[in-house]
């Protein structure tokens, strides 16, 4: 019990911190990213004004973008990660288990999606604007099956409403 209690607090402090500007590094090399190289359009927005202030997402679970995010997913990523995010040949999304524990934040898997990851994983930079990027990784996060409570990139008010994501039919099932 007082593990939990611990936890939880750790991630209270977690969330704490990305609400301070964020610092984004890449993620094998741990050398600083900048966003120079992104493309011109989306680098503005509202949100990604918002994310690059305050490390928060405004688009996750955000009803506004979803078909457009799934869309995102569906045509960038999920040929490598699955439709439901359950692994590929790329890694599973959708839980909590991560090869680089960074992306368990949204800092970090902003900065896996800008700068790629090793093989397979290319930069992103060159095919999403940064609006984009924050999109696609609102429906990463939608596709969450993970308990609620261990959602950090979520607000409080959020993670109370959040429904674990549930593949319908079979594994790695279209639907
Ligand atoms: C061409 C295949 C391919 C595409 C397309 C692709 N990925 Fe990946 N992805 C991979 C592979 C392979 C890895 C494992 C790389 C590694 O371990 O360094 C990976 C790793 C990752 C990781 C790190 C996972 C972890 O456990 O830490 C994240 C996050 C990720 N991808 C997200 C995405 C998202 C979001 C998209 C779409 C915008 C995407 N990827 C598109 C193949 C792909």
């Amino acid at each position: 019990m007082r593990y939990y209690a611990l936890a939880a607090m750790m991630i209270g402090l977690g969330v704490a911190a990305v609400h301070a500007q964020p610092q984004f590094y890449n993620t094998v090399d741990g050398s600083p990213l900048n966003f120079d190289d992104a493309m011109e359009e989306g680098r503005d927005t509202e949100a990604v004004k918002e994310f690059m202030k305050t490390g928060v997402n405004i688009y996750n679970e955000n009803p506004d973008i979803m078909a457009e995010a799934e869309e995102l997913y569906s045509t960038m990523c999920s040929g490598c990660h699955g439709h439901h995010a359950e692994g590929k040949i790329g890694p599973g999304l959708n839980d909590n288990y991560w090869t680089y524990p960074q992306n368990e934040t949204d800092v970090g898997l902003f900065s896996t999606l800008y700068g790629g990851a090793s093989g397979q994983m290319g930069p992103m930079w060159g095919s999403l604007t940064l609006d984009e990027m924050l999109m696609s990784m609102a429906w990463v996060r939608h596709l969450y099956t993970g308990d609620p409570e261990t959602a950090t990139w979520l607000t409080p008010e959020q993670q109370k409403s959040f429904t674990p994501y549930k593949p319908k039919g079979g594994e790695g099932e279209q639907s």
